[in-house]
């Protein structure tokens, strides 16, 4: 059936777009998914528009007459599309790479035709109980105790905050009532290498930014267990109370992990609250030989993991798991008449475990993507992407003119040009003007870090349609770009 020219109802009428003509537009989105998914090589991965172009080219005002959804969608091929950086790309290797997956879409489609709100039972009890069931499937898969209860928030910072929430909860319990003023000052301690939410977390929770303590790491970015030690026992002599440690398994810059075993016994010599965040690499808990890195978080109180970085589901899906989750509804349940159900003791209310009322289904594309791909489907999954990120590794330590930066434990490889060629001033501006060459071909896209002082380029593994072949073409882009730019130098110098 042809889509209507007008985009306003048929009949003049005030009523949403009638049916026939929602599934001729939705045949019509869904094949160009479809197609999307085949052929999404044939993008920019980033996005090669200048700022403003996107809003320069859409009228100043919304339409004030309906419009036909050929149009609209015409509109989104053409207008929207070129300002999109397609993390959906094989050759996307910027931050942590991603996968959107055919069965997460279709769940993430599901979830806004239902247009629930889980934020008591009542208001969905499909939508709470599903979160509850898949989470402990998850949980299990992960080999964490069953001890741990989970819940689905939208991002890994807002679940660290709620975590730190309930250990503040612990640290300060008269928090709630009268706040923090006229409290001693409190401190969370964290690696130098741990993410910003953390930071973010103690500016939410009233902490400030000097509540946060960066504890020193080892050579290979990993936490010092001793060196947190000492800065407990230094703040301790200065009245500071410490609220809770933060492990991280899978840093943002290097992907190491901090050694959760050893810090898991400070936090408890210290009666702290340990977190871990594990963002990123959680997914692969999943994976028997990968798991020795997260050895120790079954001592956690919280742990934070995304499915939406490693777990091929749509952003947004950040799974916050607390050993304790008295202790997070202790720090968040506020429960105003007209949310009162008869339920209440009977059956959990999602909005209890953080800050927001209102919560979306989110767990159906998660369950869609454990179904669809099966545990062993994941772990095969996760392991091919481990092997393509060492083997890219390999072909960095045999190229005397780069060097590895730090160890490959999961699917980021952090490495640097570095030939003999330019001198140690040189070096940072190469790397960072090779890194524009090879992300402006729009055939791969890289990200950065500073390690050391010093600028290091990132390659992250994480799309389910990244092939040998896109690494050996990356490789051969970033070769020819670093000797593009040392013959740069050169002539300059020359
Ligand atoms: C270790 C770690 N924690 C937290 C975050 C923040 O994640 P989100 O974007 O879900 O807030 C990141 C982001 O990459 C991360 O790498």
């Amino acid at each position: 059936m042809a889509m209507r020219k007008n985009g306003s109802s048929p009949d003049g009428s005030t009523g949403d777009m009638p049916p026939e003509e929602f599934r001729a537009a939705g045949r019509e989105a869904v094949d160009w998914v479809a197609e999307y998914l085949a052929e999404v090589e044939k993008y920019p991965v980033l996005a090669q528009v200048r700022p403003g172009q996107l809003r320069g080219a859409l009228p100043d005002a919304a339409p004030e007459q309906g419009e036909p959804m050929e149009q609209i969608l015409d509109d989104f091929r053409e207008v929207v599309l070129p300002g999109v950086t397609h993390w959906n790309h094989p050759s996307f290797h910027g931050y942590f790479a991603v996968t959107g997956s055919g069965p997460g879409i279709l769940g993430e489609l599901l979830t806004a035709a239902l247009n629930v709100n889980a934020m008591v039972w009542r208001s969905s009890p499909a939508g709470t109980e599903l979160e509850e069931h898949t989470l402990d499937w998850l949980r299990d898969l992960l080999g964490l105790p069953e001890a741990f209860e989970g819940v689905i928030n939208d991002t890994a910072s807002h679940s660290s905050l709620y975590a730190l929430a309930a250990a503040r909860e612990e640290a300060y319990p008269e928090a709630r009532e009268v706040g923090l003023a006229g409290s001693p000052r409190g401190r969370i301690y964290a690696s130098r290498e741990a993410h910003s939410s953390i930071e973010k977390a103690a500016l939410t929770l009233g902490l400030g930014r000097e509540g946060v303590r960066k504890v020193e790491a080892d050579d290979q970015f990993r936490m010092n267990p001793e060196a947190l030690r000492e800065a407990l026992e230094e703040d301790r002599s200065r009245g500071i109370r410490p609220v809770a440690v933060v492990a991280t398994v899978g840093t943002t810059s290097t992907s190491s992990a901090d050694p959760v075993a050893e810090l898991a016994e400070v936090a408890e010599e210290w009666g702290l609250w340990l977190h871990v965040d594990c963002a990123y690499a959680g997914a692969s808990a999943m994976v028997p030989e990968l798991r020795v890195h997260f050895r120790g978080w079954e001592r956690a109180d919280s742990v934070v993991f995304n499915p939406h970085k490693w777990l091929f589901t749509p952003v947004d899906c950040s799974v916050l798991y607390c050993r304790r989750p008295e202790a997070l509804e202790r720090a968040f349940s506020l429960t105003p008449e007209y949310l009162r159900t008869r339920e209440q003791g009977t059956a959990r209310n999602l909005m209890d475990y953080g800050v927001a009322l209102g919560r979306r289904f989110r767990a159906l594309k998660l369950w869609f993507v454990l179904r669809y791909f099966g545990a062993e489907g994941i772990r095969s999954r996760i392991r091919e992407h481990v092997r393509l990120a060492r083997l890219f590794a390999e072909w960095v330590e045999e190229d005397p003119d780069w060097e590895l930066v730090a160890p490959v434990p999961f699917s980021t490889v952090v490495f640097r040009y570095a030939s003999p060629e330019l001198d140690g001033e040189e070096q940072d501006p190469a790397n960072e003007e090779l890194l524009e060459k090879v992300n402006g071909t729009g055939e791969a896209f890289l990200s950065h870090t500073r390690l050391r002082g010093r600028i290091s380029l990132r390659l992250s593994i994480g799309n389910l349609r990244t092939r040998e072949k896109h690494l050996t073409r990356t490789w051969e882009l970033l070769r020819r770009s670093a000797t593009e730019v040392v013959g740069q130098t050169a002539s300059r110098l020359g």
